[in-house]
């Protein structure tokens, strides 16, 4: 197939580009990096036709750092989305795979022993200060047992970043509506593995510890360490959408949405713990400190990935780990 791959350069971008050409797809590689933006509607009528599909993956990531992150989240995120699809439909490309990310979700999946499945508050800041970082049942208090979160929770986007993935679902399901194209929203969960971009304000925590291990630093775990995240490897990730491009069937006018996670969630602890043990140190240093609006526990279900894509992630936790311990960054 034809494939035109945002964002080809960047971390994930570059191995779904390998693994694409791999299977034996033609990928047409568009990234701002070679001076491509997908804001521009001239770029991309020079690149679609002949496209069969689309994987979108070029976005501006991280968590947004305060509100003067709102206007290049929405340009680059928001309209960088509405003018790709636009020239989808111009030019009857009717295949979209679209990178989105777990964050959509807000919270985690909990359940409270007295009432069951709920969904917590923002953490307190007062609970926080105490080291009370679990979230508590919003109807009696108790601490929350964390679970699994499936494809039709409800989503709360907490941060520029999630709510700009959220607008891009839409847009894309307002696309398939339109035109009777095959959309499909990957849901990464915590991606690591080679050529990670090295430590910015926009990094999640993988990269930050391996960097800080790389500049002889013991990485700093927050909280008690003890939030749990489903640290995901990159390969894995590109594997997703390789198998989500030739996904058939679905009802038109409806975006299919994805977790893309391991299916074996680690605490942040045990990450750090894992990444310093495969380099040799120093060893990490559980910190007590918090960012307010941090999501305490996030584990997916993968099984209707499983069921649908017939995606189960390969690289175990450990021999992912090893690698990207030394492995290069981005
Ligand atoms: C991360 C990404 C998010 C992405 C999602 C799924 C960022 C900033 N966040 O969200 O964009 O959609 O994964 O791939 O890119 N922590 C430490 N020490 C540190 C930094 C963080 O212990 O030095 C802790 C945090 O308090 C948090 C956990 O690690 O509990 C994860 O943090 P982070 O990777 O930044 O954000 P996610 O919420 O997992």
């Amino acid at each position: 197939m034809k494939v035109l791959l945002t964002g080809s350069a960047g971390f994930i971008g570059s191995h779904v580009s390998e693994t694409l050409a791999a299977a034996g797809h033609e990928v047409i590689g568009f990234d701002a990096r070679a001076g491509d933006d997908v804001r521009d509607q001239s770029a991309l009528d020079r690149v679609m036709p002949g496209t069969e599909a689309v994987i979108h993956q070029a976005a501006k990531v991280g968590l947004g750092v305060n509100v003067a992150d709102l206007p290049d989240y929405s340009s680059i995120n928001v309209y960088g989305t509405a003018v790709l699809l636009a020239a989808m439909a111009r030019h009857g490309v009717g295949r979209l795979v679209l990178a989105s990310s777990m964050v959509v979700y807000g919270e985690g999946a909990y359940t409270c022993p007295e009432h069951g499945a709920v969904r917590p508050r923002p953490r307190l800041e007062a609970d926080l200060d105490r080291g009370l970082f679990e979230p508590r049942c919003p109807l009696c208090g108790s601490p929350l047992a964390p679970g699994t979160i499936g494809e039709d929770a409800p989503t709360d986007p907490r941060n520029a970043y999630a709510t700009t993935k959220l607008a891009q679902e839409h847009l894309s399901a307002n696309w398939t509506r339109e035109t009777g194209g095959t959309a499909v929203a990957l849901r990464y969960h915590n991606v690591y593995g080679p050529r990670m971009p090295k430590d910015t304000p926009y990094s999640g925590v993988a990269a930050i510890f391996r960097s800080a291990l790389e500049a002889g630093r013991a990485p700093r775990v927050f909280e008690d360490g003890g939030q749990r995240r489903d640290f995901v490897h990159v390969r894995d990730i590109a594997v997703a959408n390789l198998a989500a491009l030739v996904v058939t069937g679905g009802q038109a006018g409806t975006l299919a949405a994805y977790n893309i996670a391991s299916g074996r969630p680690h605490t942040v602890g045990e990450m750090a713990a894992e990444l310093a043990g495969q380099r040799g140190g120093p060893a990490p240093v559980v910190t007590g400190e918090y960012r307010l609006g941090d999501v305490r526990h996030i584990v997916a279900s993968p099984a209707r990935a499983a069921a649908e894509l017939g995606f189960r992630a390969a690289i175990t936790f450990a021999d992912g780990m090893k690698e990207f311990a030394t492995a290069p960054l981005g």
